[in-house]
């Protein structure tokens, strides 16, 4: 797993500045209320099991620590549902979006952001306690997710914290697809997978994971309290990115009960909770 160690945390930053995730979730003009509600709208509708995994509503009057919170759609979710968040993300400009989120919906008041490394966050943001630490596919862009982990353990959380991460699913139907794009170079997979993976082409960093190796990842610190997959993207891309939902004709012809074990069995999204010792 230490297949992107050497990669440069600065070409990681470079690789979400220069598009930061979700971006082209909507069309009109990026920072008005307009333009925020799309973007989370299409965010949820693509990934509809992202707000009952983090389950907003439980946070409320909670400290909640969000790791690479990008242009801040869960962020500003935590916020509605009165949780007081701390939004932590390496990327300038996503960070610059995240904050026009905050001020348009009238909640700055409520989260404080933060530019970081987090496998360097303590030089960042003083050790505190939260009651949940939070992070939707980030720890598997970073050089070494396991120093983020390292970070939160010592750092971030009391006996009985919440850790909930989504990470890549390695077994899924989506590292099969790059595959087939890629004629099956099967020696190359980590390298495919990257480049891949993201909207845009060319992630700098993506690590995968099978349900054993993130329990690895997540270490001795933390019990495991729930581990599921899901999330297969069944749109045609040439639709979706004119903001056209079409599903490819084998996703279209499958029965929904099928479709949905699927994506329970090789879904894109390996979501974890998990409770600090
Ligand atoms: C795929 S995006 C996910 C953003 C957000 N969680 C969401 O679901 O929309 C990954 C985010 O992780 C951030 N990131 C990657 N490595 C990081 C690190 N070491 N420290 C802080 N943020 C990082 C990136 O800047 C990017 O905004």
């Amino acid at each position: 797993m230490k297949r992107f160690a050497e990669v440069p945390i600065e070409r990681v930053k470079s690789f979400w500045d220069a598009r930061p995730c979700n971006i082209r979730h909507s069309p009109l003009e990026v920072g008005t209320k307009e333009y925020f509600d799309q973007v989370e709208h299409r965010k949820y509708f693509v990934e509809p099991h992202i707000p009952k995994f983090a389950d907003f509503q439980r946070w409320k009057d909670k400290k909640v620590l969000e790791i690479g919170c990008g242009i801040g759609t869960d962020t500003i979710n935590f916020a509605r549902a009165g949780a007081e968040i701390t939004a932590v993300d390496i990327s300038t400009e996503s960070l610059k979006i995240a904050k026009k989120r905050a001020e348009v919906f009238g909640l700055s008041d409520k989260i404080k952001f933060y530019e970081a490394d987090a496998e360097r966050l303590s030089e960042y943001l003083a050790p505190q306690a939260f009651d949940l630490v939070y992070s939707f596919g980030v720890i598997h862009h970073s050089p070494h997710p396991e120093k983020i982990i390292e970070q939160i353990r010592q750092n971030y959380v009391r006996k009985g914290s919440i850790l909930k991460i989504m990470v890549y699913h390695r077994y899924s139907w989506k590292v099969l697809w790059m595959l087939f794009q890629e004629k099956g170079k099967f020696w190359k997979l980590d390298e495919i997978i990257a480049k891949h993976s993201e909207a845009q082409t060319g992630c700098p960093v993506t690590y995968t994971y099978t349900k054993r190796s993130v329990e690895d990842l997540i270490g001795d610190g933390f019990i495991i309290r729930e581990k599921f997959v899901d999330h297969i993207f069944p749109y045609k891309i040439s639709k979706y990115v004119k903001y056209e939902y079409e599903k490819e004709w084998y996703w279209r012809l499958m029965p929904q009960p099928l479709f949905r074990f699927l994506e329970k069995t090789i879904g894109w999204h390996l979501c974890v909770t998990a409770e600090a010792k």
